[in-house]
């Protein structure tokens, strides 16, 4: 390799999210219909792990995911890394500068399913960029690699930032920004039960594009819902009020899949055993007398499970007497804390 080359490897977390994107204002860019929160889990768990190699030798982009050659010429990356380049040649550092001109070879995987509505596209392209912007030593805020990682995969923006964090449809540029920082509510746990590994049939993209053509229960949403559930949500979190952040994260994850069914032809991404999922929920919390844990699920079968900490035990034996076997070495435990982790920079 050219002594001139450089690498650069970083991690970054996926992120769940407690009130929903779905549906763009524009495809392009990747403007969302609406605001949404997340939590980003901690890089302990479910992360993706990228490095970035750049060289004067090298004459094409290219990039391997996991394990699997891809494609260097797809517009989403290359919308990236036309808009870091754009930084990197903006530089007051000539180093920089020249490097911007170089080709890129990009490594990533992750440690978890990908494809399977795990959020693999957000922390996919957020590593992507992080790690570019590393790479190029750019001096970017946060918050500019947000509205960057945004043009590869909206849900991106939000795994910028570790803990509670909002992405605003109409802010300038349309970034995300944090509600709070994860040692805010450390008490506040996820359990994520892996109930398929398979790939989704209809990637998001295109569902929440079909969802927006077709879908009259969306169009409500994003006029009479979203907005004051949003509120709610940064108050429930803000107050660390349990009950309250459990009910508004189940209601919205049901209202996300009512409009998948609303949508025309419909999609369908939970199953049997997602539905199964949510009635022990429901019944352990009619049990318990109030909301102990809530249900979330992406465009996938796959649940991601809220509690606070005190409660984990007693219902993960529940959820093991009821799934039997199945769910326990796939099961991960997230905190909620800190962000992107630069592991090493190999210069
Ligand atoms: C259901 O961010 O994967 O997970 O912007 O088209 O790449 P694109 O979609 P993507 O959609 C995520 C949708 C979701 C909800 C969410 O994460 O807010």
């Amino acid at each position: 390799m050219d002594c001139k080359s450089r690498s650069s490897t970083c991690i970054a977390p996926i992120n769940i999210a407690v009130i929903k994107y779905w549906g763009k204002s524009d495809e392009e860019q990747i403007i969302p219909l609406n605001d949404s929160i997340s939590i980003t889990l901690d890089t302990d768990y479910m992360f993706t792990k990228t490095t970035a190699t750049i060289g004067p030798e090298f004459t094409q982009d290219s990039i391997v995911l996991n394990n699997e050659q891809g494609s260097g010429d797809g517009v989403r990356f290359q919308n990236c890394l036309s808009e870091i380049r754009k930084l990197a040649a903006s530089s007051k550092h000539s180093s920089t500068v020249e490097k911007s001109t170089w080709k890129v070879a990009i490594v990533s995987e992750n440690n978890f399913p990908t494809k399977a509505g795990l959020a693999s596209s957000a922390s996919g392209y957020a590593c992507l960029v992080f790690t570019l912007a590393q790479l190029y030593e750019l001096e970017s805020h946060q918050s500019e690699l947000s509205a960057l990682a945004r043009r590869g995969s909206g849900s991106a923006c939000r795994s910028l930032f570790g803990g509670f964090v909002r992405w605003f449809h109409d802010s300038q540029p349309c970034i995300a920004r944090p509600i709070a920082e994860a040692e805010h509510w450390p008490e506040l746990r996820c359990l994520v039960a892996v109930v398929s590994n398979t790939s989704k049939s209809v990637g998001s993209t295109e569902g929440m594009r079909r969802s927006a053509e077709t879908s009259k229960l969306l169009e409500h949403r994003v006029k009479h819902v979203v907005r004051d559930r949003i509120e709610d949500m940064k108050m429930a979190i803000l107050e660390k009020n349990f009950v309250k952040f459990a009910e508004i994260t189940m209601r919205d994850s049901n209202q996300f899949h009512a409009i998948c069914l609303d949508t025309y032809p419909p999609l369908f991404y939970m199953n049997s055993t997602s539905q199964a999922i949510i009635q022990l929920v429901h019944r352990y919390n009619q049990i318990r007398r109030s909301i102990k844990v809530a249900y979330t699920f992406d465009a996938g079968p796959n649940a991601v499970l809220f509690l606070e900490q005190a409660e984990i035990s007693r219902f993960a034996s529940v959820f093991y007497s009821v799934f039997g076997s199945t769910p326990h070495d796939q099961f991960f435990r997230g905190k909620v804390p800190d962000l992107l982790d630069p592991t090493e920079d190999v210069a």
